[in-house]
């Protein structure tokens, strides 16, 4: 397959436009699955006059929903099958050898670690199935573009390495995935099995942050984007700071509004700022 630069940069620049769309929609109201579709719902039921119900499980009347391990299974599994399919399929192993490495252990590490390990261990209230479509058709276009410019038309000199770009976005990314990792796993502690309440989450990053999942989700595709500088990497990293930037305001807001002993010195989603 040849390497269409036109095509890289109109599929990334798609991709940021998607991202600044999703900032613009998104800080007014949170995209609706977790806790903000049961608030919204709750909002919705309160706007009608009808009385409030608390419940676990799914929230009722926003359609069909999906046990959240299938969910995440099936909505991560295209960001690593697609890119990997592309990579076991090139012609020729001269293309982008580098490329090929960073993409193998960054990129499909990543999604590996979310596809086949998160998924399953995930404690999270059932999924709605409208926001799993578009979890499913953003994973298969994102795992395209950046497999296929990793693959086919990306090139580094010999000593790529060592520059200061790599070891530092590495360094980003290895920071941000340990984050990720963590927070995840604290969030996960907060509840038994079958358990579906809220709780306020304590240590790691969360001493600091309400967002602390996704300061780390950033930090590491801000990584993979220094260390690959790409066009694709840096409208990926872009995309993900305006999606879930935006949930980490609207879940600090919610532990803020739910708990009134939540810490008042933790702040969104930059410690210390913002
Ligand atoms: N790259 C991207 O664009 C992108 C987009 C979306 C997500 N992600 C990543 O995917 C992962 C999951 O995302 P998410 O939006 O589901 O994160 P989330 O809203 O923080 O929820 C993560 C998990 O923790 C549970 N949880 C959250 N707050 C809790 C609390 N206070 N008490 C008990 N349990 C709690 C959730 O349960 P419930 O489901 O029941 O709320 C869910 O199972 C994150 O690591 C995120 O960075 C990446």
């Amino acid at each position: 397959m040849p390497c269409s630069p036109i095509l890289v940069d109109a599929l990334s620049a798609f991709l940021a436009a998607l991202g600044l769309l999703h900032l613009r929609r998104n800080s007014r109201r949170p995209i609706r699955y977790g806790k903000h579709e049961q608030e919204e719902e709750e909002e919705e039921r309160e706007e009608e006059g009808k009385p409030k119900r608390r419940r676990e499980g799914p929230a009722s009347g926003q359609g069909a929903h999906l046990p959240a391990r299938c969910a995440w299974f099936l909505q991560e599994l295209p960001a690593f099958l697609v890119p990997s399919l592309l990579l076991a399929s090139r012609a020729s192993p001269r293309l982008a050898p580098l490329g090929c490495r960073m993409l193998l252990g960054m990129f499909c590490g990543h999604y590996f670690y979310r596809t086949f390990i998160y998924s399953f261990l995930t404690r999270g209230r059932p999924f709605p199935l409208k926001t799993l479509y578009f979890g499913i058709l953003f994973c298969t276009y994102n795992g395209f573009l950046q497999g296929y410019y990793m693959i086919y038309c990306a090139e580094y000199p010999d000593d790529w390495c060592n520059s200061l770009r790599f070891t530092s976005g590495l360094l980003l990314f290895l920071s941000g995935i340990g984050i990720n990792i963590h927070s995840d796993h604290i969030l996960r502690q907060l509840r038994k099995p079958g358990e579906l309440t809220y709780k306020i989450p304590q240590g790691g990053l969360f001493a600091y942050i309400s967002g602390a999942n996704f300061f780390g989700e950033i930090l590491e595709w801000f990584g993979y984007a220094v260390a690959t500088w790409s066009f694709p990497a840096f409208a990926f990293a872009l995309f993900t700071l305006c999606c879930i930037g935006p949930r980490a305001y609207h879940h600090h807001r919610y532990y803020v509004r739910t708990f009134s002993s939540y810490p008042r010195s933790r702040k969104a989603l930059i410690p210390f700022i913002f």
